[in-house]
């Protein structure tokens, strides 16, 4: 239900999940067996404005805002997640990043390069002993003349070796916990800089994902984006807006399964009817049907208070926990509603419910949500 959404945004919304169902449609089941980046379709992405959605048009973006990236995501995951992963992040942190806190000159010279879509863009947090604690990361960036040089591995790193731009967070001062960590811009080529080979996921595929190795990596001085010192809050709170970002994802996961689903209930019949007409079936898709809307509901929600300049911390973490647990429990049903055949390709809903899984994990796990919800409510009462 779209009730509350402006009339423009209805419009792209129908515009772009044509161009999903066409173009990613017709390629997302065989990168999911073959896997490789689909820069092909990425160009076209690009060329419609995906790539770059919540850049300013000053900077070659569509200068949309939150709440319409919700619902052009949500259009691109009912197709593909993997291609919605890379969507997502390459404009919700990067992109969102660098214009947010980039100097002029910085922002010039990459903004234009990564809204356009010649570009994709990658955040580097997580590493290999670190996770959910992002503060106890092990890269380093130790001084030198004319800027920094990194030392350390990140892990689990969406279009690593793809991308052309990295965002990278890494200890300047390890003595200072959250205070010590500084956020980079590193290009691609940069010595020093290489990848690791495709993890091998479970879902996903085409969303591939790498570690980031820094050896001796020297990155001037004028590819510190932000403050010194500031690297971890500026992560932080460009979570606050990727986090809704995986939110709608996972409610386009959820919805195709859940139409999937619907139509197969309607046309397989079981002891003389259709299946949704036995109650096991069809209380299963009003379920769906709830969870679905209570996802959306909540994401374009955060979306909003966003684009009004709130502080959406407990906000995006709810949406995010809702609808990637939604996304879990609905894609699990739909293999359910389909029976021995959803347990195979013959249908797309085995490709959804491993997509699916990794949104209770990236962009922050479910318990790391639970944390900062749990935070954020003894924040409220000044405890
Ligand atoms: N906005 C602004 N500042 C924030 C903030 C926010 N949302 N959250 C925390 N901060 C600030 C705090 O105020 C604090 O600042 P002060 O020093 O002034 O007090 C500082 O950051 C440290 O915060 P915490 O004390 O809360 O830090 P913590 O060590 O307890 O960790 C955490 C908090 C919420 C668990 C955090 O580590 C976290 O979110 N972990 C998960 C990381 C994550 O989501 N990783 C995903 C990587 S991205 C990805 O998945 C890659 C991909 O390609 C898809």
């Amino acid at each position: 239900m779209d009730f509350a959404l402006p009339d423009e945004i209805i419009s792209m919304q129908q515009a772009v999940r044509e161009f999903a169902r066409n173009e990613i449609g017709a390629v997302a089941a065989d990168l999911d067996r073959a896997p490789r980046f689909p820069w092909e379709t990425l160009r076209k992405m690009g060329d419609l404005g995906l790539l770059g959605m919540l850049t300013p048009p000053e900077y070659g973006g569509a200068g949309l805002d939150t709440l319409a990236y919700t619902v052009l995501l949500e259009e691109v995951a009912a197709v593909d997640a993997a291609h919605a992963t890379i969507m997502s992040v390459t404009n919700g942190l990067p992109q969102s990043l660098l214009y947010k806190h980039g100097t002029e000159e910085q922002r010039r010279r990459y903004l234009p390069r990564l809204a356009s879509g010649e570009w994709i863009g990658a955040f580097c947090l997580s590493e290999p002993g670190s996770g959910s604690d992002a503060v106890a990361m092990e890269t380093r960036a130790t001084r030198a003349v004319g800027g920094y040089v990194l030392n350390g591995t990140k892990a689990w790193i969406t279009s690593g070796g793809e991308a052309q731009f990295y965002l990278v967070m890494a200890k300047t001062d390890r003595a200072a916990g959250a205070r010590g960590v500084t956020c980079f811009l590193v290009e691609k080529g940069a010595a020093g800089l290489s990848f690791g080979k495709p993890e091998e996921k479970l879902g996903q595929h085409a969303a591939i994902t790498t570690t980031v190795t820094f050896d001796d990596c020297f990155v001037p001085e004028e590819n510190v984006l932000g403050q010194v010192g500031q690297g971890f809050l500026i992560a932080m709170a460009g979570l606050d807006g990727g986090r809704i970002g995986i939110a709608a994802l996972a409610v386009g996961i959820a919805r195709a399964a859940y139409e999937a689903a619907r139509a197969y209930a309607a046309q397989r019949t079981a002891f003389g009817q259709p299946i949704h007409e036995h109650q096991a079936i069809g209380f299963r898709l009003a379920d769906m049907a709830v969870a679905i809307e209570s996802a959306r509901l909540m994401t374009q929600r955060a979306a909003w208070l966003k684009d009004r300049g709130y502080r959406t911390t407990s906000e995006a973490a709810m949406a995010k926990l809702q609808a990637s647990e939604t996304a879990v429990a609905v894609t699990h049903g739909a293999v359910q509603v389909f029976g021995a055949y959803g347990y195979t390709k013959a249908y797309p809903v085995e490709r959804y419910f491993r997509d699916a899984r990794v949104t209770e994990i990236y962009e922050g796990t479910s318990e790391v949500q639970r944390m900062v919800i749990h935070r954020q409510i003894y924040r409220e009462l000044g405890r």
